[in-house]
């Protein structure tokens, strides 16, 4: 089972950026890629210049009626081997007493894995029961963070998140890694927080970092992954690192 969550309790730490560029690399590189967007701020779409989003098919559909098919929920992006379950803007986060199983019984009843290799969701920061759904439901978490001061209280909060789900509802769940992104080599305060990550969660969990890189940004908002906006930047070649990395550890 390949179902990765991207998850950090701290906004802006590059969930969104990482879900979306991950995914067009693993489906560039042959694998069938689903990518679920559970927060309503709706970037994936946005990242994937996807504009229209029908009413009622949306990952969070199934928040509101838990007998929907997640099937009749997947989109097809322009990229091949990609395909998207987008989420609905208006969807209010804090609503409702919902279960923690619904996505994981719906991707089983519903043979979602037998279409793919790989099942990327992309996570709000905030710790809601669609966070909960997310980590019940991935047999491994991906936790970008910008390596500055205040980020390891965010790596601090979802571990406190983590560990509750990891002994209760999904004992299955693994850290596949810490993704530094928007990083800079150069300075200090970089360099020694991704050694204190590397010292409390072992050198082997650090993945290699993403950059601080304009193009990143420029890329989202036209619709598009690095790989396809600017293939020669470094933003495209740190996720092609990055992935090609995390595919090699899957496959062990
Ligand atoms: N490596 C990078 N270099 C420069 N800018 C980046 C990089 N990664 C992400 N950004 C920018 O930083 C902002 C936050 O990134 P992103 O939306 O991916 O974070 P997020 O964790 O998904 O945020 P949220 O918690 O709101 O969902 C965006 O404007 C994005 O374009
Ligand atoms: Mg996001």
């Amino acid at each position: 089972m390949n179902i990765i969550a991207v998850s950090n309790r701290k906004g802006g730490a590059g969930k969104t950026t990482t879900a979306v560029n991950l995914a067009a690399e693993f489906s560039a590189s042959g694998n069938r890629t689903l990518l679920i967007d559970m927060d309503s701020q709706g970037h994936c779409s946005v990242g994937l210049g996807i504009k229209e989003i029908q009413k009622g098919k949306t990952i969070h559909s199934l928040f509101r009626d838990n007998t929907i098919s997640l099937n009749n929920l997947i989109i097809p992006t322009s990229f091949e081997n990609l395909d998207l379950i987008p989420a609905d803007p208006l969807f209010n986060h804090g609503k409702g007493n919902l279960s923690p199983y619904l996505l994981k019984e719906a991707i089983q009843r519903d043979s979602v894995l037998k279409h793919y290799n790989i099942i990327l969701i992309d996570t709000p920061p905030s710790l809601d029961t669609l966070l909960v759904n997310a980590l019940v439901t991935a047999d491994k978490v991906l936790i970008p963070f910008v390596p500055h001061q205040l980020s390891y209280e965010g790596i601090k909060q979802l571990i406190r998140s983590l560990y509750p789900i990891m002994l209760k509802e999904n004992p299955n769940l693994r850290i596949l890694g810490f993704l530094p992104t928007m990083a800079s080599d150069r300075m200090k305060f970089h360099i020694k927080i991704k050694g204190k990550v590397g010292e409390k969660f072992g050198d082997a969990k650090l993945l290699p970092p993403i950059h601080n890189s304009v193009k990143l940004a420029e890329a989202f908002a036209a619709g598009k992954p690095i790989r396809n906006y600017a293939p020669k930047s470094r933003g495209s070649k740190d996720y092609r690192i990055t992935a090609n990395k995390i595919l090699e550890i899957i496959s062990n």
